[in-house]
């Protein structure tokens, strides 16, 4: 039997939610891609379930307790110790705007602020973040008040696909933080000066967030008009 085909055009209904609207909800983080519900808040630890925060027979010689802050809000939970952060994040509190790439600290796609620094949360493990303060794309903005370097990308067309760009944007605002306490990156020429931030400056510290899409010329742009619109 021939494989089933049919030649009626696509019901264009379905495809009302244009490619812009959808990516920006997306990198907003509080949007999952295929739904307009929002993301629900980290849950805490009273408010998982017994079965989800109990230890598993198999795992119950390898867990351990950890608190840390998610976006504001402090969370407490019983996890397996090899958990990375990344997974901690996506899979525990459903937090999936932090993307899973390489999952070998290799593409940036899981980017998050640790105390206001960037970090790959795939190479973190959860355990020993006890204390810390994590922020992710979703406690960056709302739709309404995006962050201004959310705002950037949208106005800039800083993504196609969208996959990397919570990544790029948590490395974005660790790598402004970067800049302006004078840190120095591989193309700098004078160590002893805070460089200007150049496009070739904002591309040489942002050499961590891979883009398989390569919208690097936009992302650029969108970082630069937040850093103040600075020079080639
Ligand atoms: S998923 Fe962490 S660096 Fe690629
Ligand atoms: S926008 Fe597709 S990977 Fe960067």
């Amino acid at each position: 039997m021939p494989p089933h085909r049919t030649d009626d055009p696509p019901d264009r209904g379905r495809l009302a939610t244009s490619r812009r609207s959808l990516l920006q909800s997306a990198l907003l983080g509080g949007y999952t891609l295929g739904s307009n519900a929002p993301l629900a808040a980290p849950a805490t630890a009273a408010q998982q379930s017994p079965a989800t925060n109990a230890p598993t027979d198999a795992t119950a010689d390898v867990a351990m307790r950890v608190a840390l802050t998610v976006n504001h809000q402090p969370c407490s939970l019983t996890i397996d110790t090899r958990t990375t952060l990344l997974d901690l994040l996506r899979e525990h509190l459903i937090l999936t705007g932090t993307k899973k790439g390489c999952d070998h600290g290799q593409c940036g796609a899981c980017t998050v602020l640790l105390n206001g620094r960037r970090i790959n949360s795939c190479l973190a493990l959860a355990v020993t973040l006890e204390g810390d303060e994590i922020t992710t794309i979703e406690g960056l903005g709302t739709p309404n008040a995006p962050h201004p370097l959310q705002a950037a990308f949208v106005a800039h067309d800083g993504f196609q696909c969208g996959y990397c760009t919570s990544g790029q944007i948590c490395s974005a605002i660790g790598m402004l933080a970067e800049a302006a306490a004078g840190w120095p990156s591989h193309v700098t020429g004078d160590i002893a000066t805070s460089p200007p931030l150049t496009n070739q400056e904002i591309a040489e510290r942002m050499s961590g967030n891979l883009c398989r899409c390569a919208a690097y010329p936009n992302i650029i742009a969108a970082i630069s008009s937040v850093a103040g619109g600075s020079t080639q």
